[in-house]
């Protein structure tokens, strides 16, 4: 080995090694997916933006689309095609009263839509801001014509004001339940049921408190139910908790639920809630001692199995640290229903004449249960319905609506927590894989318009790819599944799109398709490609637990690219790597390439600058991938190098890329430099983020381990068995070597672990509860 090469890998390998690695957090899909055309069917009409609202009318074979001041019928299977749409814009009366109001003409005045929900009469019931004045309207869809009946009705309750806030509702026995604000300021939040006997929540701080509502789900509970128990209506929430003792406003998520059945009460509670209750939801992520928000849940459950089956998944955002982490976190539903069906009550008590504290309750409860559904029990002692209530349970929940109890995710920590754009929307599908298991795939949607598509294997998190959806990137705001099409559907501000589940073409060889561990995809021996499950023809090869790629037939050999350079020119070898989780690995002549200040790893290949003799030969690029259970190695490309004095001369341009003439010494000093400094500072940020702990694992563990036989040029096995023994490597080993860029090495580590020290440390507030009355 040249002693300019060893030199190389003393200080430069480790360095390009340490770079493929990443901190534990950055849980990083496997593959990334830029925008391109193809990756969905877009549906984006001239000048109408906010596509927020989706109904799916598998029934019609319909995707109903709300947007500003439009709705859309547009078809299941592809939803570029608009089938029918109509306009709903506001009047200009509406549009001086909003401006007159102090709102904004071009963005608050308008009729942006909301709800969208199928009634039983195989309607439509629509509503709109409309300048700040909601209004709700019946819609039909017949011999594919959509038509507004102009039945206007209030959409006050129904139907936010304000554009821009968060709003929830759904549809339960053709009663349409809704949580907004009420009023023109957006200060009377309510949950209500709209029906000939309309119920809603109290104005009280103690029942919602400043809330962002999210989401709402029903439950069939009643079923089979030897209590005689009612269906419920979950909301999903967060909002300024009443309960923290501290001295700023502290924000928490919120689970509430009522009663399908209540009515209201007789004198107290007259048409309010009796069934009100709520609950605080906990996503630990990392130490973080803020709790974190929730922003979208979704509801899963397996049609075979009985409701205390199903799921919620849930998305969290911190609330004021900058550590740019989302999680996953999963609810049972059972043991949200088992908080509210015997959990303690909070109470709150007054101290020190005006100051309130909110305790566990540990004093006498009335009977029937405050907040509990009429059952079998509350019926014999001729309790038919909540008007039947006694004062006695309903001044209770009147005053304690909120549960001591927090609700726990299952492992009590998230699924999945990632660093790097926002999550915003949460969908889940269950897949059954070859080896007869059924996975949940987790598709979430980002701030960044891409969807993660991610699936927890036996606790580890494992994200199969990230897909750019719109361009420019606009953040996902909503996301459906339809179970007849198989299908996705996004929306954006921009546009709608639809995705199939599943891309296995994406996979050109075995190995990307088996290392993938995509449940849906398997590789087809005898048609040699990646394809789904449902369409197999013959058994596939598929390993998503392992990623055993054991049985994967060996690959066609590549065959090298010439590529012919004259000294001191400049020459690129290209070598995209099919894997985020890969490493590219470059040999020269059978042996192990080193890297130098000439002689430069980029991301999509290899740079050689100031060619010389020694820099001849085959170049062969290849990717190394360590599963679970073994390290994979594919060559991705071979080059065979020529170097021809002759050849800059005649003023041919050869190889895909070669550049004429080598720059300046100056110049090539400078953009080598600037390579040096950038992969540093990456690599310095790498440091950085590796000092977080964390409590979960993430695929990108095992990276550590494929380094090792990096080093020994032993490449031409495809297939090292067994983990390789991790070696501890110093953070740059050998970089005493007192060159110029040494010299930077070290100012940058010393800067990263500065920074370390001096990262923000989360002192606020911490959530203090006292326990008990007693603590007083
Ligand atoms: C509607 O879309 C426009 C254009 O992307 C965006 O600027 C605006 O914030 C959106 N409005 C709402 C209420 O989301
Ligand atoms: C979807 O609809 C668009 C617009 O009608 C059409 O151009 C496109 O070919 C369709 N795509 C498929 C796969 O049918
Ligand atoms: C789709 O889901 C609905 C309930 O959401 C269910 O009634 C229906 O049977 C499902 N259809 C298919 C094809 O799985
Ligand atoms: C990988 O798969 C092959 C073939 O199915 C099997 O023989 C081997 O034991 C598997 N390896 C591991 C580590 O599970
Ligand atoms: C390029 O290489 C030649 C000979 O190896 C050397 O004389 C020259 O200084 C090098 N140029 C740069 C910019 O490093």
């Amino acid at each position: 080995m040249h002693p300019l090469l060893s030199l190389g890998v003393f200080w430069l390998l480790p360095l390009a090694l340490t770079l493929g690695e990443d901190s534990p957090l950055d849980c990083i899909p496997r593959r990334t997916v830029l925008y391109n055309r193809d990756n969905a069917h877009l549906f984006h009409e001239e000048g109408v933006f906010n596509y927020s609202t989706m109904l799916l009318r598998e029934d019609l074979g319909l995707l109903m689309l709300g947007a500003r001041e439009a709705v859309y019928a547009l078809d299941l299977n592809n939803v570029s095609k608009k089938l029918a749409s109509v306009k709903w814009e506001v009047t200009d009366k509406q549009k001086t009263d909003c401006k007159n109001k102090g709102k904004d003409l071009e963005t608050e005045c308008k009729n942006y839509i909301r709800t969208l929900h199928k009634m039983d009469d195989n309607r439509m019931y629509v509503c709109g801001t409309n300048a700040f004045d909601p209004e709700c309207d019946y819609m039909s869809y017949v011999d594919g014509i959509l038509t507004l009946e102009k039945k206007i009705e209030d959409g006050k309750g129904k139907c936010p004001f304000d554009p821009f806030q968060r709003y929830a509702s759904i549809v339960v026995d053709d009663s349409l339940y809704s949580a907004t604000s009420m009023n023109f300021l957006g200060s009377e939040p309510v949950l209500m049921r709209n029906s000939d006997t309309s119920i809603r929540t109290e104005f009280k701080s103690s029942w919602l408190n400043e809330p962002n509502f999210v989401s709402m789900a029903q439950m069939p509970e009643s079923e089979k139910s030897y209590q005689g128990d009612d269906d419920k209506v979950y909301l999903f929430f967060s909002e300024t908790a009443v309960e923290c003792d501290c001295y700023n406003k502290l924000v928490v998520s919120r689970v509430a639920r009522v009663c399908k059945g209540d009515v209201g009460g007789l004198r107290t509670l007259q048409k309010k809630w009796t069934s009100f209750l709520k609950a605080r939801m906990d996503c630990p992520v990392l130490e973080s001692q803020l709790p974190y928000i929730i922003q979208d849940s979704y509801r899963w459950c397996d049609l075979q199995q009985p409701w205390k089956d199903c799921l919620f998944f849930a998305i969290f955002t911190p609330q004021s640290d900058t550590s740019g982490l989302s999680a996953v976190c999963v609810y049972r539903v059972s043991d949200i229903s088992r908080v509210f069906a015997e959990g303690k009550y909070k109470s709150p008590v007054t101290v020190e004449t005006s100051f309130v504290k909110w305790v566990m309750y540990s004093g006498e409860v009335p009977v029937p249960r405050p907040g509990a559904c009429i059952d079998n029990a509350a019926r014999k002692e001729g309790i038919k319905v909540s008007l039947d209530l006694p004062d006695r349970t309903l001044q209770f929940i009147k005053d304690k609506p909120l549960m001591d109890h927090v609700i726990q995710p299952i492992g009590e920590k998230p699924l999945l927590v990632r660093k790097g754009a926002t999550f915003t929307c949460i969908i889940v599908n269950q897949a059954q894989a070859a080896d007869g298991n059924k996975y949940h795939v987790m598709f979430v949607g980002t701030e960044e318009g891409t969807i993660l598509k991610a699936v927890n294997y036996d606790g580890e998190m494992f994200i199969i790819e990230e897909v750019q959806l719109f361009k420019p990137p606009e953040p996902i705001k909503i996301l459906k599944f339809s179970n007849v099409t198989g299908q996705l559907y996004a929306g954006s501000d921009y546009g709608a799109v639809q995705i199939p589940l599943a891309t296995c073409g994406r996979s050109l060889s075995c190995m990307d398709c088996v290392l993938a561990r995509d449940p849906y995809c398997g590789w087809d021996k005898v048609a040699g490609k990646c394809v789904a499950l449902s369409d197999a023809q013959s058994e596939l090869i598929q390993s998503v637990k392992d990623g055993n790629a054991t049985l994967c037939p060996g690959a066609d050999p590549v065959k090298p690219v010439n590529q012919i350079i004259w000294p001191g020119g400049n020459l690129k070898l290209h070598c995209p790597s099919p894997s985020n989780l890969a490493n590219i690995m470059w040999q020269q002549d059978d042996r192990s390439l080193s890297f130098s200040p000439l002689i430069l790893h980029q991301p999509d290949g290899l740079l050689i600058l100031n060619a010389s003799y020694s820099n001849a030969g085959r170049y062969r690029c290849v990717s190394v991938e360590r599963s679970k259970v073994a390290e994979y190695t594919t060559t991705i490309a071979e080059y065979q190098v020529n170097v021809d004095p002759d050849a800059g001369k005649d003023g041919h341009r050869f190889g895909p890329q070669p550049q004429r003439g080598g720059p300046s010494v100056a110049g090539l000093q400078a953009v080598v430099g600037l390579l040096v400094v950038s992969i540093l500072a990456l690599l310095a940020w790498n440091f950085y983020k590796g000092h977080l702990p964390l409590p979960w694992e993430c695929r990108n563990k095992n990276r550590e381990q494929s380094q090792q036989s990096h080093e020994q040029g032993d490449l031409n096995a495809t297939v090292t068995k067994g983990p390789a023994l991790a070696e501890d490597k110093p953070l740059v080993s050998g970089a005493d070597n007192g060159s110029r860029n040494n010299n930077h090495t070290d100012g940058e580590v010393g800067f990263s672990a500065a920074e370390g020290e001096n990262a923000p440390e989360v002192s606020l507030p911490s959530l203090q509860f006292i326990d008990d009355e007693s603590e007083i």
